[in-house]
């Protein structure tokens, strides 16, 4: 029944779409598709952000020549969805950051590559230097650069480190945003960052103890000792917690006029508990960094996070254990304790998650859509930002989801045969299981819900 009633939505949207097509761009039949006049706009909201220098795709798709080269490949990736890359299940949520790319667009896409790849009026384009400015915050304030570039062995298999970056500012500084740079695109995976600060006479040397461990090879126990991120007194100094985060893709989370930022003093050092390199071949070093962008006034909202799930405010029932060759479900429920206005939502598995579904069910018994996705996709996670704050009132309840395919039959299985795999005291490795929701929010306010993030 829901399904025929999507069908029909869908066709609706279509029909819709078709007809302000009208009086939009999009050639008739028997004219040409150009590349400046059609294409052009599709591929550089959809696909250039990660087809850039700095992105995390393995080749530029800026320029005309760029991508008429590859107009076969780039036909072929558009029409199978395999690019852009999009796992959020578009007939359940929109959000602001999305990138799917419509019917009419991949058949213009179509259209262009067997029409000969016209170019159209390439000289109106924006020049590809400048169209990279445009698509980040611009020149920096500071750039932190990690003291030495890391060592990634070429034995082809996963390596996680945790990463002490320090850095010192004259005085106490006020940040807008901070964006990672990944030096080996092709090899960081993800990086989760935070800050800690230091009282200047609590810590006198920021820089010695090691910079970077190896996560398996040290207990977890003993890695701010050696990483050298206690007070001189051995105790724990304040935290900020995931002021950056990097996945495949995603950009860090630019957030509407007057929200986050942070206050940070003269001594800090940004502690990357969680930064995955994925499997090389070769011997291979990695030297990423961070931009800093500053702010001329104190944060006013500063940004909250809460994760549910593994490690997080609620567990996953039933224990996150799946036997080899079962698919098997679980959830995950929490009572929002305040009303709160969500910023992003992460969902996160491993590499056997199979669908993911989270809902918020409110006092009142409606429904708030979060997220839908079909086919999980280890290697996309983004940090989806919802089109307008979303308000979640106190006391509704986050459901989420998951159903995790550990047969023969899931390409993705790490292990032939299946051996069972399971939630290991937050072992973050790709081959234990994760199963999480993380949230990023404020304490909501009058006028939230008319806040876009667009
Ligand atoms: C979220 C980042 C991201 C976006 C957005 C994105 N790509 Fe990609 N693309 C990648 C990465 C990373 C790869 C490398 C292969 C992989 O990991 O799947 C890739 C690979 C490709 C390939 C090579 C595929 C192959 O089999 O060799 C093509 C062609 C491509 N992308 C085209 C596009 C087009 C066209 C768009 C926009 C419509 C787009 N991409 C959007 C990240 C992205």
């Amino acid at each position: 029944m829901f399904y025929q009633l999507s069908k029909i939505t869908l066709f609706a949207c279509l029909l819709a779409m078709l007809a302000c097509n009208n009086n939009s761009n999009i050639p008739k039949e028997d004219e040409a598709v150009l590349f400046a006049e059609h294409i052009a706009p599709i591929i550089y909201t959809n696909c250039s952000k990660c087809h850039s220098q700095d992105g995390a795709a393995p080749f530029p798709l800026l320029s005309f020549q760029d991508i008429a080269s590859k107009a076969k490949l780039v036909a072929y990736v558009t029409e199978k969805r395999l690019m852009p890359p999009w796992p959020a299940d578009p007939t359940y949520t929109h959000f602001a950051n999305e990138t799917y790319l419509s019917a009419e667009q991949i058949q213009l896409i179509q259209r262009w590559a067997a029409g000969n790849c016209l170019p159209g009026d390439t000289a109106s384009l924006v020049q590809p230097e400048n169209l990279l400015k445009s698509l980040n915050l611009g020149k920096p304030d500071l750039i932190v650069k990690m003291p030495k570039p890391i060592k990634v062995p070429g034995n082809n298999t996963d390596l996680f480190m945790v990463v002490k970056v320090p850095f010192e500012l004259p005085q106490d500084t006020f940040i807008k945003a901070i964006e990672f740079v990944p030096g080996k695109k092709r090899l960081v995976h993800h990086m989760n960052a935070h800050i800690i600060q230091f009282e200047p006479n609590k810590k006198s040397n920021l820089w010695s103890g090691q910079f970077a461990v190896n996560q398996d090879q040290t207990k977890s126990e003993t890695i701010h000792k050696e990483l050298n991120l206690l007070n001189d007194d051995g105790s724990y100094a304040p935290m900020t917690p995931s002021v950056c985060n990097y996945l495949p893709g995603s950009q860090f989370s630019l957030y509407p006029e007057e929200i986050g930022g942070y206050k940070i003093g003269k001594k800090n050092a940004f502690y990357l508990n969680d930064m995955h390199f994925g499997p090389s071949a070769i011997d291979e070093v990695d030297s990423s960094y961070f931009k800093i962008y500053y702010a001329d006034k104190a944060p006013k909202r500063p940004v909250a996070e809460f994760q549910i799930g593994t490690l997080g405010l609620a567990p996953v029932e039933p224990k996150l254990i799946v036997p080899a060759r079962e698919v098997k479900k679980f959830t995950i429920d929490f009572r929002v304790p305040a009303d709160i206005s969500i910023l992003t939502i992460v969902p996160h598995m491993h590499l056997i998650g199979k669908t993911y579904l989270a809902y918020a069910i409110k006092p009142s018994g409606d429904t708030i859509r979060l997220i839908r996705i079909n086919n999980w996709d280890f290697r996309w996670q983004y940090f989806y930002q919802p089109k307008t704050l979303l308000k979640i009132p106190r006391g509704s309840v986050i459901h989420v989801e998951g159903t995790f395919d550990n047969t023969a039959n899931n390409p993705n299985n790490p292990f032939s045969p299946p051996r069972e795999i399971a939630e290991k005291n937050g072992s973050m490795k790709t081959t234990d299981e994760m199963f999480q929701l993380i949230v990023t929010y404020l304490p909501w306010q009058n006028g939230d819900e008319q806040i876009s993030q667009e």
